[in-house]
């Protein structure tokens, strides 16, 4: 298959600026279809910078972008049709009932929604008792899978979802990377950010590894451990004497601090 068949979103040489300075330079990476694909990066390195350019939120200085065959520059309507999108920091109205939220967003992206959808959506997301509970009454866990439903609710191609799983608890966290492997099943594309390596390992196909605006590498993690497993930076800050993904980040990115 050639790369427009295979991919599902095609950032090319991507540049994003806030006044003079540069937080997105020369980005480029691929999402393919079927594929959980991470960003990874310290706070700053520009990950949600480059999910706004994709998301149409702001507008890149330069670079391509194309999803599901779409430049996004050509045909900014078609090529977010093709896409559900999680903010960092998505809040819906506190005082809207979850059923509404639910039927608003249904509403927005057109997607009929009956009694019965709607009751088994709930179900689904282990929230058939909440919905008549105040979006802002809800745990963060219980939020975050309201605010995963509605970016797949269209059941979209390729969903982007920035941060989705920071400051959930190990069971959230982990109910939430089993909703993100059951899209990936449904043959859609998910790309999503983290500062987890944990997580990175977990579920990420591929990942990209960037700091400072810029792309650092981009392969799998087994291949980016065994790619670095010999250096004697990574082997200086391993802990325990296993070599992980993170030992290999912070070799990479630096031990300093971010803001
Ligand atoms: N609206 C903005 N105006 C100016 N600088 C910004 C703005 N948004 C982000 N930045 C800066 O751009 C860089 C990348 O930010 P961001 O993309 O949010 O990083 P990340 O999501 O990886 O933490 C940071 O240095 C941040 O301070
Ligand atoms: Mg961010």
């Amino acid at each position: 298959m050639d790369q427009e068949s295979t991919n599902i979103l095609t950032v090319d040489g991507l540049n994003v600026s806030y006044g003079n300075f540069q937080a997105v330079q020369n980005v480029s990476f691929d999402v393919r279809k079927g594929e959980i694909f991470g960003l990874l990066g310290p706070n700053g390195a520009g990950k949600t910078s480059t999910l706004s350019a994709i998301e149409g939120l702001l507008k890149p200085q330069s670079g391509a972008i194309i999803v599901d065959g779409n430049n996004a520059k050509e045909k900014p309507l078609h090529a977010r049709a093709s896409l559900g999108v999680q903010l960092q920091s998505t809040s819906f109205q506190p005082e809207l009932y979850v059923v509404e939220v639910l039927q608003l967003y249904a509403g927005i992206y057109g997607v009929p929604l009956s009694k019965d959808t709607l009751t088994a959506m709930l179900k689904d997301i282990n929230l058939e008792d909440s919905a008549t509970k105040k979006f802002g009454q809800l745990s963060g866990g219980q939020q975050q899978r309201v605010s995963l439903l509605i970016a797949t609710i269209h059941n979209p191609r390729l969903v982007l979802l920035d941060e989705p799983t920071s400051g959930l608890d190990p069971q959230s966290r982990r109910q939430l990377w089993e909703r993100i492997e059951a899209i990936r099943e449904k043959g859609n594309a998910v790309l999503l950010t983290t500062h987890s390596m944990e997580e990175a390992e977990a579920v990420c196909d591929r990942i990209a590894i960037i700091d400072h605006g810029k792309v650092i590498i981009i392969d799998t993690p087994q291949a980016i451990i065994d790619k670095y497993r010999n250096d004697p930076e990574v082997i200086s800050v391993s802990r325990r004497g296993k070599i992980t993904l993170e030992d290999v980040f912070i070799a990479l990115t630096g031990k300093a601090i971010r803001a």
